[in-house]
């Protein structure tokens, strides 16, 4: 009964080749994003610019739901009408960011593991009391010289299956994102073994806590080489290396994949999800979708600069992107959507 209430959700997000919007920046996140294009960092420009997005004319069409941050959730348009209102008559799905962030691990130089599990069930309940369906939870993973330790993929992957079952206990379907980090000079093959060791160890966790698989969705990273590895790869490598690491790692039951954009710029990101599609698409068990960020939102924000007179030109911006992620998720984006 409530694992179809969960896949039904599901469902919802992913029809008609829709993916994600994350929209879930911590208030410390999205005063950098804010600083770096010169916008002032105080509450009512956050609460400006997740108006502007979240009213952005036609974004149902291409997004099923949208990540909020815990301030989000509380904040509404002038008009008094609250985000959520907005977002569930647009036909988006309210999620909700539920991790406290990821802490230093100790014993483990250079890791971290995620906290927030302390009281989260009491939050859950108040989530799904405002309206929200489901939940997003971050873990990072390093990659370095000796890294990542078995001990920090353990400890992440454990508290990611905790999390995952106290989200579906409370009706909120998980998303489950165990983000390999892109920062570093690493290969791609030395991507492909870290994302592989760490996937399998997540859906061990997973199916240690009783998470059913067939009610929830896998947050993953692309399979890329570091930002600083001289050799960077085609479109077609990343796809194929991508694709075949998830196919030896995630079960069937997990209904979609949605893909964390982690730094890569939106066209590329467009891109490599539209290869995986035109490749692929036709023997996958699950969705292959999008959950982006900076991917959807970034062309966005530099438009914007925290001006009224430019939130239309931000808004066709953010649409834009939200269309041709819808596209890519169809495998019929090209280049030819980015002119004009
Ligand atoms: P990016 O797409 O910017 O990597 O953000 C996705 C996200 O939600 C990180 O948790």
């Amino acid at each position: 009964m409530k694992s179809q209430a969960l896949r039904d959700i599901a469902t919802k997000i992913f029809a008609d080749s829709k993916g994600l919007l994350a929209m879930d920046e911590s208030t410390p996140t999205c005063n950098k994003r804010f600083s770096s294009v010169g916008i002032p960092q105080t509450e009512e420009a956050r609460r400006a610019y997740r108006g502007l997005i979240v009213t952005t004319q036609g974004l149902g069409e291409c997004i099923g739901g949208a990540i909020l941050y815990d301030e989000t959730i509380r904040q509404h348009k002038k008009d008094g009408t609250p985000f959520v209102k907005v977002l569930t008559e647009a036909g988006i799905v309210p999620g909700i960011k539920v991790d406290r962030g990821a802490k230093d691990l100790a014993g483990h130089p250079g890791e971290k593991v995620t906290e927030g599990l302390d009281g989260l069930r009491d939050r859950l309940a108040e989530y799904f009391q405002m309206g929200t369906r489901f939940a997003k939870w971050r873990a990072v993973i390093a990659i370095g010289d000796g890294l990542p330790s078995w001990g920090s993929i353990e400890a992440n992957a454990h508290a990611l299956a905790r999390y995952a079952a106290l989200c579906q206990e409370a009706g909120l379907v998980p998303v489950v994102e165990p983000e390999v980090l892109v920062d570093g000079e690493h290969t791609l093959e030395q991507c492909y073994d870290v994302t592989d060791e760490v996937l399998r160890t997540v859906f061990s966790e997973l199916f240690a806590q009783r998470v059913m698989l067939d009610g929830m969705i896998l947050k993953p990273n692309m399979v890329l080489p570091g930002l600083s590895c001289p050799n960077q790869k085609a479109v077609e490598e990343v796809a194929d290396a991508t694709v075949k690491c998830l196919l030896r790692a995630v079960p069937a039951a997990v209904p979609a994949i949605a893909f964390l954009s982690g730094g890569q710029t939106p066209e590329l990101a467009s891109a490599r999800l539209n290869e995986m599609n035109v490749r692929f698409k036709s023997q996958l068990p699950w969705a292959l979708a999008f959950s982006f960020a900076r991917a959807i939102q970034q062309p966005a924000l530099e438009l914007w600069k925290g001006r009224d007179e430019n939130v239309l030109a931000a808004q066709q911006a953010l649409y834009h992107r939200a269309r041709c992620n819808q596209a890519a998720r169809r495998g019929e984006y090209s280049q030819e959507m980015e002119k004009g």
